[in-house]
């Protein structure tokens, strides 16, 4: 079984510093040894708080590249937009916010080959991955439908790729964007942020049951080899 340690936090609040907290030790660490931070942030509505907190933190934030580790594919602006979430805390503050997700596309095939190629450009591998999970065990975009195996399994080179999840999930039901399990496990430091009962028991499960999880999340920890950070508060 893999790595793991849990941080649990009494509430919202406690659980958004912590997380802000550790993210701002990572970039400053990478910024330190050079000169430049390129971080994945997940979307949905659970580290939101952490990222208000995070953004107040005295950085060096030009030197700063955030990517969300998943994107629906929506045009920039809507409340669906991961990015657009992200950039409204963090390009204020001078961070390169970079959408994976080109603007009017339909295919998301041809989007994914698209963030992947924007990615090939980065630096990497990441200095860090955030994930959130949902309570059906996704995480980033990485769902069961037919492109499921390659999200997991495809090409090790593979940074990301276009995704049609099935069944489309009821938050956000739409095409998605997503890091590859490779892309994500091969994070220099790889941290989820979780709330709530539900999800953690699925997250607990998942963990035990690895590589033959029904869960997702359960699948890309299987992979990881380094410890993983998880936040959790009730
Ligand atoms: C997405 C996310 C996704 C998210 C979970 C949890 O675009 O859907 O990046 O992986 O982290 O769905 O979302 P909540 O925090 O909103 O429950």
């Amino acid at each position: 079984m893999i790595e793991v340690e849990w941080w649990e936090y009494d509430d919202a609040e406690e659980l958004a510093a912590a997380v802000a907290g550790d993210l701002q030790f990572v970039i400053e660490s990478a910024l330190d040894a050079r000169g430049t931070a390129v971080i994945a942030l997940a979307g949905g509505n659970t580290p939101s708080a952490a990222y208000t907190k995070l953004a107040a933190a005295k950085l060096d934030w030009k030197r700063v590249t955030i990517i969300p580790t998943d994107e629906r594919i929506v045009p920039l602006g809507d409340k669906l937009s991961n990015v657009t979430m992200i950039g409204k805390t963090f390009i204020p503050k001078g961070a390169r916010v970079m959408p994976i997700v080109p603007q009017a596309t339909t295919d998301h095939k041809a989007a994914g080959r698209s963030a992947d190629a924007l990615m090939q450009d980065l630096h990497w591998p990441l200095d860090l991955c955030l994930l959130g999970i949902g309570e059906d065990g996704h995480t980033a975009s990485i769902f069961p439908g037919a492109d499921y195996d390659e999200a997991l399994s495809g090409p090790r080179e593979r940074r990301a790729l276009g995704v049609m999840p099935d069944p489309l999930p009821p938050e956000a039901p739409v095409a998605r964007v997503t890091l590859s399990r490779q892309g994500i496990v091969t994070a220099k430091a790889l941290t989820i942020i979780i709330a709530g009962a539900a999800k953690r028991k699925v997250l607990e499960d998942a963990i035990k049951q690895g590589e033959s999880s029904p869960y997702p999340i359960g699948r890309v920890l299987a992979e990881v080899e380094l410890p993983v950070d998880i936040h959790w508060a009730p």
